[in-house]
């Protein structure tokens, strides 16, 4: 979809279809004010009869307006004037792209940016409103031969900011939001491939991809034998299971000067996660596919970094794996060496994210890195903590936490912190092994990321566990593109 930023009356638009705003109850917003105005009266008129109360869900779509230059108006409920916040914006903002979608429209023009919500500026309204609509249009087809939806007719939509003077943050916010919305389509496309599509070799390949794409992309992809010479055995006991070969994806972009120190992000890449040999059962299994969510987020967040055209270093790491049962698969009470030299008593092989991530950490610290922050799908744990609604946020440095807290909050991809504390992280003690890969059944998500810490004591280091953010389950069942929206705002307010 194309997007522009425009300035000028509603009643001077001509285009296929206005859309605006009307608040609970039957009290119209600004711009539909100038519409009623110049109509003389016709939209009053019509709300008069009772067809829309301006409720949030509500619509109503507007013919023969009089007096003005656009096919039709769009109304939209937006529910009572004082109480809209960040979140019901964003669901104003998918509740008309759908309606738009709907329609036979080729083009429209969005005056809902000018809603007030509280502390929130023209660049931010703008923003939200394109990475809103964008996710609320995204669809996976790539499998579909049949009943696959016809072309959207919709090309083209304006969001009007009310004179030129907004037009500047208007276009930096489109900018960054349709890079940003770039960057969580890859995502949700990479995770919602199956797992006999989106293998380990099929990931490095679409790093190859984006390094032929971007010029300041450099990309170097590691196969077992190379992982063995450097020690990697924890990351290989996950693979030895699977047929398909792990790879170790690393992608740097150079979007900043020779020497400053890039921000490393370390995704886990577990392109189908059985449990191994402590299998899964069988219920829901298949969303084990998205076990590759945390990589699918690096992927997104360095194309939207290039995109935008951020002067920093950006380097990506990516640990990709399957997670099988197998005739040489790792076995519980198994001890591996790390890459650390530390060792580990492999208690449970469906604990294998912190496997992986544990020997790309300590990959990571050849980078010399600013920070490094890992995300990861890694404990069924987090989705009881928080639920779909906030990803688990541990890390060993309080101005990173706070960074990534605040970028959680400026785009509505949300964290909430977990404490890291000596207490939680005795429970990985071993009797036979410098430590345990699990903890017990308590304070899951704290003990595995405890166990990263381990790993992580060389440089500041943050860990996002996206269990439950980076898919929904049930009737919308998909990847979500979480959380590429807060790690690139992450790195825009680095850039400032
Ligand atoms: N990929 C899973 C975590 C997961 C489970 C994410 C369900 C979303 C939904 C991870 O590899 C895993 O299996 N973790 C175990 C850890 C346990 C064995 C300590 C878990 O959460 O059950
Ligand atoms: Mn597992
Ligand atoms: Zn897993």
């Amino acid at each position: 979809m194309q997007y522009l930023i425009k300035s000028g009356a509603p009643e001077k638009q001509r285009t296929a279809c206005i859309v605006v705003g009307v608040f609970e109850s039957r009290k119209l917003s600004p711009s539909a004010s100038a519409i009623d105005k110049t109509s003389k009266k016709f939209l009053s008129s019509i709300i008069r009869r009772g067809d829309i109360e301006g409720k949030a869900g509500q619509w109503l779509m507007v013919y023969n307006v009089p007096g003005i230059l656009a096919d039709r108006v769009l109304l939209i409920g937006c529910g009572k004037e004082r109480e809209i916040k960040d979140n019901a914006y964003r669901n104003i903002i998918s509740h008309s792209m759908k309606q738009l979608i709907g329609t036979g429209i080729t083009d429209a023009i969005s005056f809902l940016p000018e809603l007030n919500i509280k502390d929130r500026d023209w660049y931010w309204k703008i923003r939200q409103a394109i990475e809103a609509a964008e996710s609320a249009i995204y669809e996976f087809n790539e499998f579909k031969t049949r009943n696959k939806p016809g072309r959207r007719k919709l090309k083209k939509l304006a969001l009007a900011v009310p004179t030129r003077r907004e037009q500047s943050a208007g276009e930096k916010a489109l900018k960054h939001a349709v890079a940003i919305s770039k960057g969580m389509e890859l995502a949700r496309n990479l995770a919602n491939r199956p797992s006999n599509v989106c293998t380990p070799t099929h990931l490095a390949n679409q790093a190859r991809q984006l390094g032929k794409t971007y010029k300041k992309f450099r990309v170097k992809v590691l196969n077992e034998e190379q992982m063995a010479r450097l020690g990697m055995n924890t990351l290989l006991s996950v693979a030895r299971g699977s047929r398909e070969p792990a790879k170790l994806i690393i992608m740097e972009y150079k979007g900043g000067k020779a020497g400053s120190k890039p921000y490393v992000l370390v995704g886990k890449g577990v392109t189908f996660d059985t449990g191994g040999i402590s299998i899964k059962p069988a219920a829901a299994m298949d969303e084990m596919k998205f076990d590759m969510c945390g990589a699918a987020s690096v992927f997104g967040t360095l194309v939207a970094a290039a995109d935008i055209g951020l002067p920093l270093n950006i380097t990506g790491v990516i640990p990709a794996t399957e997670n099988m049962p197998g005739g040489l698969a790792t076995k519980p009470g198994d001890i591996i060496k790390s890459m650390s030299g530390q060792t580990v008593e492999i208690l449970n092989t469906d604990a294998e994210g912190r496997l992986i991530l544990c020997d790309a950490l300590t990959y990571s610290e050849r980078f010399k890195p600013a920070t490094v922050i890992d995300i990861a799908t890694l404990t069924g744990a987090c989705v009881v903590a928080l639920g779909s609604h906030a990803s688990g946020l541990l890390s060993n440095h309080d101005p990173l936490t706070r960074d990534l807290l605040g970028a959680g909050e400026f785009t509505g991809d949300r964290a909430w912190q977990m404490p890291l504390w000596e207490e939680y992280d005795k429970q990985l003690n071993s009797p036979f092994a410098d430590m345990a890969n699990v903890g017990g059944r308590e304070a899951g998500t704290i003990t595995a990321a405890c166990f990263l810490a381990r790993f992580t004591k060389k440089f500041h280091w943050a860990h996002l566990d996206i269990a439950g953010t980076a898919w929904l389950s049930g009737k919308k069942k998909g990847a979500t593109g979480r959380p590429v929206p807060l790690l690139t705002q992450y790195l825009l307010d680095k850039s400032k």
